[in-house]
């Protein structure tokens, strides 16, 4: 699966128990994972039975939400012509394009010889005669295939001064793991859909926490999927309009505002919402927030570590350590809302409470 930042990789068998016993506790049966990034929540959701709707503002989160949620993995016909274009795909000689120059020449985030492979896919993807559902699932073969030989630290707003060993690797297509059964991608401000989407049993929320822009640190991915060669600045070779996108979560006069207005429309009994105590959010704010707009309020305090800037310090250009860091652990919580939250989590059992670690961590969020 994809490098990605904040992808809740370890925490989805927490998230997934949880949602199973909302569904033992309130019959839920519909859920919307409204900032689905890998789309990894999803898919986990999707392989528990769950008819799940994906929402992100990326487009190469739609693109992954149309190949593992949308596309049915048990259709035969649409794996067999999969197979036969990545075939085809796999074979198609290198040719210089955006991705080489961009890339690889002006930035280094791929060997020459893979981006223009990475090139010349890419065109053929929109000339094979692939429809909506075959194209997104080559096009998120390619994806994973540039991250396998990629030479990064997993963001790409920077690339390492010397080559990763893996970037050596030839790029190759390989199939997705297709997950049987159907769902919904979706690629919409997060609140316009809430305001707009049939209601759901339970919502997954995991918005951006803090200034770092998701659009900024995958435009390599965006450009991708987009194929549209647009202006770019910096070491970074960033999309032009990296400048202009911005989510209101990015942003901390607006993202508590964006926030609220998200939990008072979203059209959802339960919710479960993603917190981290590094971001712009306080802990007793979301606690009193879901409690107005979803009644009980169950915490899972899921990870406790010794904040790693607590350990460097904080360090001027030459070296020298100033200042203090303003907080000294990393919290992760799940907060669960909705009737019946406290039996929730409760009924989740050990997959969906935290960890002894966990428990053992001094309360307070900030
Ligand atoms: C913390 S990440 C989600 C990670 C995801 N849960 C996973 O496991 O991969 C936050 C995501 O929110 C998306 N995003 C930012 N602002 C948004 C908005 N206003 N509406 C919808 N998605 C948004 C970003 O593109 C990013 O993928």
């Amino acid at each position: 699966m994809i490098k990605y930042l904040g992808s809740k990789r370890t925490l989805v068998p927490r998230i997934v128990a949880l949602a199973a016993a909302v569904r033992e506790h309130a019959g839920a049966r519909t859920v919307a994972d409204l900032f689905t990034g890998t789309t990894r929540v999803a898919q986990a959701l999707k392989r528990e039975g769950f008819d799940v709707t994906a929402n992100d503002l990326a487009s190469y989160s739609e693109v992954l939400a149309a190949c593992y949620i949308e596309a049915d993995g048990g259709d035969a016909t649409l794996r067999a012509r999969v197979t036969e274009q990545l075939a085809v795909l796999n074979a198609v000689e290198g040719r210089d394009g955006y991705v080489t120059r961009m890339f690889c020449e002006e930035a280094r985030y791929f060997q020459p010889f893979n981006g223009r492979r990475i090139d010349a896919i890419r065109d053929a993807i929109d000339t094979i005669g692939a429809d909506r559902l075959e194209r997104a699932v080559l096009l998120t073969a390619l994806l994973l295939a540039a991250d396998r030989v990629d030479s990064t630290t997993g963001l790409q707003m920077a690339y390492l001064k010397a080559w990763a060993p893996r970037s050596y690797r030839p790029l190759e297509l390989r199939m997705p793991e297709l997950i049987a059964g159907t769902g919904r991608s979706r690629r919409e401000d997060a609140n316009a859909l809430a305001a707009a989407m049939e209601p759901v049993d339970l919502a997954y929320i995991d918005p951006p926490y803090n200034q770092h822009s998701y659009f900024s640190n995958y435009h390599v991915w965006e450009t991708i999927v987009r194929h549209d060669a647009p202006p770019a600045y910096g070491v970074a070779r960033k999309r032009e309009d990296c400048r202009t996108t911005k989510s209101r979560f990015n942003v901390r006069a607006q993202a508590w505002e964006a926030f609220t207005g998200l939990m008072r429309t979203l059209p959802a009994r339960h919710v479960i919402v993603s917190f981290n105590n590094e971001g712009y959010f306080a802990y007793d704010d979301i606690t009193a927030l879901l409690a107005s707009t979803h009644g009980e309020v169950a915490v899972v305090p899921v990870a406790f570590r010794r904040y790693v800037g607590a350990k460097i310090g904080i360090h001027n250009p030459s070296g020298v350590k100033v200042g203090t860091v303003s907080h000294l652990t990393n919290r992760e919580f799940l907060f669960v809302a909705g009737p019946g939250a406290a039996a929730i989590v409760e009924a989740a059992g050990p997959r969906g409470a935290a960890s002894a670690a966990a428990l053992a961590a001094p309360p307070g969020a900030r």
